[in-house]
């Protein structure tokens, strides 16, 4: 069994996250219900943050909030001196209605509507960062119409894909996102930005993959970017002050994955910049990462309620929980993979093999494949740890399920930040025909 940030199990075989006593939790608030072990967030953050202050590096730790997106974290990160990312006009409100200072945000998306730029100026955000020639144009028009200037990143694909352990080199990188680095495109969005009135061009940002556990694609990724800045400068004079080097850092699901500490990735990330800059000339510009998942995936763990329990024999054993794909789509979208266990019963022998159902209408809604836990009986709590990330920011209303409760932990004290979608939420929305 392997236990994450401050999560302990009692003499009672009770699962502890925070001080707190997770059936208490379970109990008090209902199931399925997100638990975020806020104290294991702040713990992630200041590991990246500490590793660039400590070798006086110029540096923005911007939480990448398309992992989960709710008030309360946008005001945990920003009493932890993050930044955040924000990839929509919904992420960008949630984290302006949570008091988040506007200067910190930088805003994403391939596909930025008029309204979510004129949005993102309205709140004199820190930055946005240019995706592809329709943007240019559309902040050109808006920022000389407004007479506003806005900070902006040119995002580029710089031919590195990494995932888990493996990373690809392309010369041609088949991406919707961004400019690509080696055809001439993120030449041109430069010669169309670098001069403007309104555009401030700070730099590039490249965003290379997820679940990344080896930093040479950071490092190769970094190179292609210096060395383009490199070229800027030579041709024009321009000085990047800023190298957006993305997120992707990976996490441990299951004995599968090694990550590394999020000191290694930025030790690795600052030498391979600090050596690029030097070797092509150019002032070490400011290195801005954006992780996501490495700061709330092993922070969130779910609470379920086991029910029914089908044995087809010979086969397999299933136990079905009171939620599924519809708090967590990663299993059958990605074949992800979860660890559990029983939070009421921890210290049970873990005798029988089970596969973890959900409760949604579809074949697919399996939590857990394969698992081995004590024999579970209805009413036993499963815990499933690491879903902090892309687990609730995921969620749907498939079957008409409303959508968990969020509840942080933090010291002892436990307080509920996104309320249980109830059956009349669920229909607040909809308009009787009248017709
Ligand atoms: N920056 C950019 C520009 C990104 O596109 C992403 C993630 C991140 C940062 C944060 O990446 P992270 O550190 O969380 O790996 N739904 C998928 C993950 C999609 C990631 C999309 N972009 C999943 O559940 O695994």
């Amino acid at each position: 069994m392997h236990l994450y940030g401050t999560q302990t199990i009692e003499a009672n075989g009770h699962l502890v996250i925070g001080g707190v006593d997770t059936v208490e939790l379970g109990e008090k608030y209902g199931t399925p219900l997100f638990v975020y072990d806020v104290a294991l967030f702040r713990k992630r953050a200041r590991g990246f943050i500490d590793t660039f202050a400590k070798q006086g590096i110029r540096a923005q730790v911007a939480y990448a909030s398309k992992a989960f997106s709710a008030k309360a974290i946008y005001q945990v990160a920003a009493q932890e001196g993050l930044s955040v990312d924000v990839v929509s006009g919904g992420e960008l409100y949630t984290a302006l209605q949570a008091g988040f200072p506007s200067e910190k945000i930088h805003f994403h998306g391939n596909n930025k509507s008029v309204q979510e730029l004129n949005e993102a100026l309205d709140a004199k955000i820190g930055c946005i960062v240019i995706d592809n020639f329709y943007e240019i144009e559309q902040l050109k028009r808006l920022t000389t119409e407004r007479q506003q200037k806005m900070n902006v990143l040119i995002r580029v694909t710089p031919g590195v894909e990494a995932h888990t352990h493996d990373f690809i080199t392309t010369g041609q990188a088949d991406s919707k996102f961004g400019f690509d680095l080696s055809n001439g495109q993120a030449d041109e969005a430069f010669r169309a930005l670098y001069e403007h009135e309104w555009l401030q061009l700070q730099g590039m940002h490249c965003h290379i993959g997820s679940q990344i556990f080896e930093t040479e694609a950071f490092s190769l990724a970094a190179k292609k970017v210096v060395d383009k800045m490199a070229n800027w400068k030579k041709e024009t004079g321009f000085e990047a002050t800023v190298l957006n080097l993305g997120g992707g850092f990976g996490i441990r699901y299951t004995d599968e994955d090694a990550p590394l500490e999020p000191a290694t990735y930025v030790d690795d990330m600052i030498q391979a910049v600090k050596k690029e800059a030097e070797q092509f000339g150019i002032a070490l510009p400011e290195i801005w990462i954006e992780p996501g998942r490495s700061l709330v995936g092993d922070a969130g763990t779910t609470l379920y309620t086991v029910g029914s329990h089908k044995t087809v024999p010979n086969v397999r054993e299933y136990i079905a929980i009171d939620g599924g794909m519809s708090d967590n789509i990663r299993p059958a979208l990605y074949e992800a993979k979860y660890e559990a266990i029983l939070a009421n019963r921890a210290n049970d022998l873990a005798t029988t093999t089970y596969t973890v159902a959900g409760k949604l209408c579809e074949s697919g809604d399996k939590i857990i494949e394969e698992i081995q836990l004590p024999q579970a009986v209805a009413g036993d709590l499963l815990a499933t740890f690491c879903t902090g990330a892309y687990g609730y920011s995921m969620a749907s209303n498939y079957n008409r399920i409303g959508r968990p409760a969020v509840v942080f932990v933090e010291n002892g004290k436990h307080q509920i930040v996104v309320k249980r979608e109830s059956y009349e939420d669920l229909v607040k929305l909809d308009d009787m025909l009248n017709w």
